[in-house]
C-alpha cells in the first residue's frame, strides 16, 4: 500500500498505525486495506478515464464497506453471482450502477438482478437471451443487455495470443458468427435493450497490444450490425485484467496510458470503419484493490532444511492466498515488527495447511535471524485472496481490517470456529 513506512524499530507503519498494534487488536492473520489507498486508485481510475464508466470487478474482493467505498468514489460495480448482487444491493450500491455477468446465471439469479433494475445484464449464452426474454415479457419490462463476446485474444502478463477459434466457456465467439446471430436475435426480439458489446481478454496484462486486436475486432463486429441492421450500439466494454506489480519485475502502466492507448486505438478503429465513437467502459479489479491490501502473518516455526533452503511457515497459508499454489503467482514478503541487519538468506514462506504444495511465497531473501514470533507482511493480497479463502482443514478465514488516519476499522470479521460448526446439522 501506498502509506506505509517504517517506525524507529524498524516496525511498518500503516495510515499511522504499527502493525504489531494491529495484530494485538486484530490477530494474525489478517487482511490489512490501507482506505486512503483504495480510494487513491479509484480517483487515479476517475481522472484517467472521466468520459468512460468505470465498473469495479467485486470478483477481487468485495464486502459493504469496499462497496460503499466504491460508490463513494465514482465507480460502478461489476457482480458476477446472486451473493455479490446482494452484497451491492445490501451496501446501497444503486441498481442501475451494476452490471451483471456470468455463464450460467440461475433464473433466479436473472429475475432478481431484473427485479432491482440493475443497469445492465452481459448475456453469455442462447440459452440466457431466451431467458431473459421470458423473463422480461413476463413482467413487462425491457432490460439493458450487452453482449459478451469472444474476440479470440488472450491476454496474461507480457504476452497475448490473438488466435482464429475460441474455445472457452464464456461468451459468444465472433469469429462463429454467433456473436453477430446473437445481436440479431435481440434486435429482432425487441424485448431486451441491446446497448453494446463487451470483451474481456485477461488478466494481469501489461501488454495492451491485446486491446488492440480485441477492439479491432469488435468494432468490426459492430461495424457489421450496422450495416445489417442500420443501428450503431451505444456502449463498449473492454472488461479488466490491467496488471499490477506483485514483485519488483513487474511494471504496471498507470491508469494515465491505459485510458490514451485505449482511447487512441477505439478512436482510430471507429474513424477508419466510420464508427461514432461508442460511450466506454472498462472492469477493473485487480488494479483497484490489489495493492491496497497486505496479509499481516505471524510466523510459527522456522526450517533450515540440509542447507538448501529456509521454510519459514506462517499461521495462515493456501485458504488465505490460494494464488501461489493455484497460479505459480510471485509475491514478496518482508519482517513487519522490526528491522534487522542480519544477513539475507533464501527463504520459502509456508502455510499450516497438511499439503506439500501449501506455499504463500515461493522465494524471498529474508533476514538469517528470521524467527518465531515475528510478524511477515506479504504486500498485493486485495485482490483474489480473501475473495478465494477457503476453510481448509477447517481453519478459518482471516478478518479484513480497514486502516485510516490512524484509526482501524474492522469491515470483514474473523470467522470463528462456531461459524464453521453452524453448518454442520448432523
Ligand atoms: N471483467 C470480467 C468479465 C472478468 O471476468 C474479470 C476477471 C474482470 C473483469 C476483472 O479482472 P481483473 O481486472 O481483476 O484482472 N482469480 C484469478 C483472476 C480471475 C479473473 C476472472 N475474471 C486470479 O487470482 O488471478
Amino acid at each position: 500500500p501506498r502509506n506505509v513506512t517504517r517506525d524507529a524499530d524498524g516496525a511498518l507503519v500503516v495510515a499511522g498505525l504499527g502493525v504489531r498494534e494491529l495484530a494485538a487488536e486484530f490477530g494474525t492473520p489478517v487482511y490489512v486495506l490501507d482506505e486512503d489507498d483504495l480510494r487513491s486508485r479509484c480517483r487515479d481510475f476517475r481522472a484517467a478515464f472521466p468520459d468512460e464508466d468505470i465498473y469495479y470487478a467485486g470478483k477481487a474482493f468485495t464486502c459493504r464497506a469496499v462497496v460503499r467505498i466504491i460508490a463513494e468514489e465514482g465507480l460502478f460495480l461489476d457482480v458476477c453471482s446472486g451473493g455479490e448482487l446482494a452484497v451491492a444491493l445490501a451496501a446501497g450500491m444503486p441498481a442501475e450502477r451494476i452490471g451483471f455477468h456470468g455463464n450460467n446465471k440461475s433464473p433466479a439469479e436473472l429475475a432478481r438482478a431484473v427485479d432491482a433494475g440493475v443497469g445492465r445484464i452481459v448475456v453469455d449464452s442462447f440459452h440466457e437471451i431466451d431467458r431473459l426474454s421470458a423473463l422480461a415479457r413476463d413482467r413487462g419490462v425491457r432490460p439493458k443487455v450487452l453482449i459478451r463476446v469472444t474476440v479470440g485474444v488472450e491476454a496474461h502478463t507480457h504476452e497475448f495470443i490473438a488466435t482464429a477459434h475460441e474455445d472457452q466457456k464464456f461468451g459468444f465467439s465472433l469469429s462463429g458468427g454467433a456473436a453477430a446471430e446473437a445481436a440479431f436475435r435481440i434486435l429482432d426480439e425487441d424485448v431486451l435493450e441491446l446497448r453494446g458489446l463487451h470483451s474481456h481478454i485477461g488478466s494481469q496484462i501489461f501488454d495492451t497490444s491485446g486491446f488492440e486486436v480485441a477492439a479491432r475486432r469488435i468494432l468490426g463486429l459492430q461495424a457489421q450490425i450496422r450495416d445489417a441492421r442500420g443501428v450503431e450500439l451505444p456502449e463498449l466494454d473492454l472488461g479488466g485484467g490491467f496488471g499490477i506489480a506483485y514483485t519488483t519485475q513487474d511494471d504496471p502502466s498507470p491508469p494515465h496510458d491505459l485510458a490514451k492507448r485505449i482511447n487512441k486505438i477505439v478512436d482510430g478503429e471507429c474513424e477508419a470503419m466510420r464508427l461514432a465513437v461508442p460511450r466506454l467502459s472498462i472492469e477493473p479489479g485487480r488494479a483497484i484493490i490489489g495493492p491496497a491490501v497486505f496479509t499481516l502473518y505471524e510466523i510459527g516455526t522456522v526450517k533450515d532444511v540440509d542447507g538448501i533452503r529456509t521454510y519459514v511457515s506462517v499461521d495462515g497459508g493456501m485458504s488465505d492466498n490460494i494464488r501461489t499454489a493455484l497460479y505459480g503467482a510471485s509475491y514478496s514478503a518482508t519482517i513487519a515488527s522490526r528491522a534487522s541487519t542480519a544477513e539475507p538468506i533464501l527463504a520459502r514462506v509456508v502455510g499450516k495447511h497438511c499439503e506439500a504444495g501449501d506455499v504463500v511465497v515461493k522465494d524471498e531473501f529474508l533476514p538469517a535471524d528470521v524467527q518465531p514470533g515475528d510478524l511477515l507482511a506479504v504486500p498485493g493480497t486485495g485482490a483474489y485472496c480473501r475473495s478465494m479463502a477457503s476453510n481448509y482443514n477447517h481453519v478459518p478465514r482471516p478478518p479484513v481490517v480497514a486502516v485510516r488516519d490512524g484509526r482501524a476499522r474492522l469491515i470483514v470479521r474473523r470467522e470463528t470456529e462456531d461459524d464453521l460448526l453452524a453448518l454442520d446439522v448432523g
